[in-house]
């Protein structure tokens, strides 16, 4: 695979985060075990790992999609969230798992928490691949984390800067000089 210019380095490998994904996905099938929970992707960062994580996953679960507006191209969050997409499930009753790319400030996931919890769900859980703790401003509890990652722009495997570098089957870390200017 081609070496982006704009990274600075590989931060987790595509063997970690197999690895990692069967390790969550082993966890989540005993947690859910008995149960059909619905796996809700936050568009769109999410979409690489939701692939893998229902893949690794043997049971029977509903996959479903939201999508919210974030950092508009830039990295820093705003605080503000807006509901773009709405997941397609009616939820009440069911064991719903969030499925995140990251987690930074956790402004957007307290916000899709606050929503979907008043739709009476019979449990809400998230599950975070990356999580920068350190950069916490709200007190939303992840369920389940992949990585705790240091606090630096990361890029890759779903994620992106400026709608590039999704593609990417690895999680880099983004030079600075690549977006602060
Ligand atoms: P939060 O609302 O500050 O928790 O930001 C969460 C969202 O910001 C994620 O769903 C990502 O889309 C985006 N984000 C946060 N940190 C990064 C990063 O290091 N790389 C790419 N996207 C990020
Ligand atoms: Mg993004």
């Amino acid at each position: 695979m081609a070496w982006p210019e704009a990274l600075d380095r590989v931060l987790l490998t595509q063997a970690q985060l197999a690895a990692k994904v069967a390790e969550l996905a082993e966890q989540l099938r005993q947690d859910y075990a008995g149960k059909t929970p619905v796996l809700i992707g936050i568009l769109t960062g999410s979409f690489v790992f939701m692939t893998d994580l229902i893949r690794a996953l043997a049971m029977d679960l509903t996959v479903d999609f939201m999508a919210v507006s974030s950092y508009e191209d830039a990295t820093v969050s705003s605080g503000k969230v807006r509901l773009l997409k709405d997941c397609s499930h009616d939820i009440s009753g069911r064991h719903v798992l969030i499925v995140e790319d990251i987690i930074d400030t956790g402004h957007t996931l307290e916000h899709i928490v606050q929503i979907l919890r008043n739709r009476k769900p019979a449990s809400l859980r998230i599950c975070c691949l990356l999580d920068k703790p350190s950069r916490r401003r709200t007190e939303v509890a992840i369920d389940y984390v992949g990585f705790e990652i240091p606090d630096e722009f990361v890029v890759g495997y779903g994620l992106d800067f400026a709608e590039k570098y999704r593609n990417l089957p690895y999680v880099g870390i983004l030079k600075e000089d690549a977006y602060k200017k």
